[in-house]
């Protein structure tokens, strides 16, 4: 049978400071993080589940580890530490180009999604180690990490990037909220604050057997050629903040929530069951110019949405919020009973105290302009099929993640990326150190001759895609024009992206040296497309 939903409240992550004030000044700290194995409580119908847990210790670890408090300006050093056991505690494939430590163990490596940080410290898929640095990948270089927290104020978080290994390593637990915060420029928006007000929504879809460990196939969709691989994860459970289906308890007020999507491969159309807005602040790393009212959102994995939900607008005494997109999105089975609900909210009859506010303007960060870009690349999503029609692997522009770098921005340039969908699926771009913002969303006609042009290994200037983008233009969401660190990309169509590889709220390039190997990575965040490998390298060259 299925668990109850609504009984486990929602618990609220530790949190790490990643500064200490002294004589009122804030001052650099150092943290030391590990993974660990240990049991974690899902629901109070399942037994304990063995995840794979960041914290400082085994005991205060939790499934997401600890949320990271950074103020921007202020450099944080962590030294990540692997103290996961010999052995994975969920199947992986060695047919993908994955991590092979040479003794055992479970190689791991900690990547800030959404960071401005050297490469040495961005967490490469290659820099992965096993408990006590034992083994190491061809791109480690050191245990400790800096983040410079240069970047404008935002919702980050931190994740595992393991080679072939990140659908299973995220999957077991090694997810965290990361936020930087700037006092002066957020404390006069006025919007809710503080911890009771402010809050992570970190959602994750899981499967779990009735043992209650997590459930993982073993078997590939495609096992003669991998025997394990499956192209998407989908969990038939919705948790968060690491409890399956919990409920909060909220007064009648305004409130702040951090959402974000740490699933494999599943989006969620959010909507409140009573018709309540989210008001939308910001989403990735930025704030929007100004609050956005929208009924539903649509988050895609890895994506992030700031919003504000007043519960003193409510009719009701309850709220659920509910999931209706489809999985995959947006062209697969319908959201059910089950994963089509996320939590519920429980709003208490007491007169609330609110001196909150949706302010009438946020940030505004220099507009997206196409035509400031240098360099206009084309990028092509493609899913490579064997004879009977399974899934293989997906690889963008037809190369693999050890093919020669072929992107090469330049520190502080504003680039185009068209980006050309030609597979039945949503796709989560993701860039590394960038922000990027989506500005044109336009079909391909015949979509079949150029696909064919294209996977015939041409390219899209070859395959005329200007004379086949011509098509019907969807329009970019209100509440996604700002500089993200994740763009949903449209099958059927390419999305035009303005992709800057600079601060974009100085105009100031980095302040380390972002050319130095080993560079960067760009990939679709669908873990399960990553590992197999719809990744690439990505050099920063002056
Ligand atoms: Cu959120 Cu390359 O990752
Ligand atoms: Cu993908």
């Amino acid at each position: 049978g299925s668990l109850q939903m609504y009984i486990e409240p929602l618990p609220q992550m530790p949190k790490l400071y990643g500064y200490s004030i002294v004589k009122r000044w804030p001052k650099s700290v150092t943290l030391t993080i590990g993974m660990f194995e240990k049991k974690w409580k899902f629901h109070r119908d399942l037994p304990p589940t063995t995840v794979f847990a960041f914290g400082t210790c085994p005991d205060t670890a939790t499934f997401p580890g600890p949320t990271i408090e950074a103020l921007q300006g202020v450099p944080l050093h962590v030294t990540w530490q692997n103290h996961l056991p010999h052995s994975h505690i969920l199947p992986w494939d060695p047919t993908i180009p994955v991590a092979k430590p040479k003794h055992g163990g479970v190689p791991a490596v900690v990547h800030l999604h959404g960071g401005v940080d050297e490469p040495q410290s961005d967490g490469s898929a290659l820099a992965w180690f096993t408990a006590g640095y034992r083994d190491t990948g061809p791109k480690w270089t050191q245990p400790t990490y800096t983040y410079p927290n240069v970047q404008h104020p935002g919702n980050l978080w931190y994740h595992d990037h393991t080679l072939g290994l990140t659908r299973a390593n995220i999957l077991a637990g090694l997810i965290g909220a990361y936020v930087v915060r700037n006092p002066h420029v957020e404390v006069p928006f006025g919007l809710p604050s503080g911890d009771a007000f402010d809050r992570h929504l970190i959602l994750a879809d899981r499967s779990f057997a009735a043992d209650g460990s997590l459930y993982m196939n073993n078997t590939g969709d495609n096992p003669s050629i991998h025997p394990q691989w499956q192209p998407e994860y989908f969990g038939e459970a919705i948790t968060v903040n690491g409890k399956a289906w919990p409920f909060l308890a909220v007064q009648r007020r305004k409130y702040r929530f951090r959402i974000i999507n740490a699933s494999n491969a599943r989006y969620f159309k959010l909507a409140l069951s009573n018709g309540l807005m989210f008001y939308i602040v910001g989403s990735d790393s930025s704030y929007l110019p100004k609050p956005v009212a929208s009924p539903t959102i649509v988050v895609s994995p890895a994506e992030t949405f700031d919003v504000v939900i007043d519960f003193s607008k409510s009719t009701t005494s309850t709220v659920e919020l509910t999931n209706s997109a489809s999985y995959p999105y947006p062209n697969g089975t319908a959201a059910g009973q089950l994963n089509g609900k996320v939590m519920r909210f429980v709003i208490s009859a007491d007169p609330p105290t609110d001196d909150s506010r949706i302010p009438s303007s946020l940030v505004n960060y220099p507009a997206a302009n196409e035509w400031e870009a240098t360099v206009r690349r084309y990028i092509t999503m493609y899913e490579y099929q064997s004879s009977t029609g399974k899934p293989t692997h997906l690889y963008i522009n037809g190369k693999r993640f050890e093919d020669p770098v072929t992107e090469t921005p330049r520190p502080g340039s504003t680039e185009v990326w068209e980006v050309i969908n030609l597979t039945g699926d949503n796709h989560p771009l993701h860039l590394h150190l960038a922000t990027s913002q989506a500005v044109r969303v336009t079909e391909l006609v015949d979509l079949t001759t150029f696909g064919n042009c294209m996977t015939a290994n041409n390219d899209a200037v070859k395959c005329n895609v200007t004379g086949h983008a011509v098509g019907k233009k969807l329009p970019v969401p209100e509440y996604e024009k700002t500089w993200k660190n994740v763009v949903k990309i449209e099958p059927g169509y390419v999305t035009t992206v303005v992709v800057k590889f600079r601060l974009i709220d100085t105009n100031a390039s980095y302040p380390f040296d972002a050319t130095a190997e080993p560079g960067y990575v760009y990939h679709c965040h669908i873990l399960d497309h990553e590992d197999n490998a719809m990744i690439r390298p990505m050099m920063l060259v002056s």
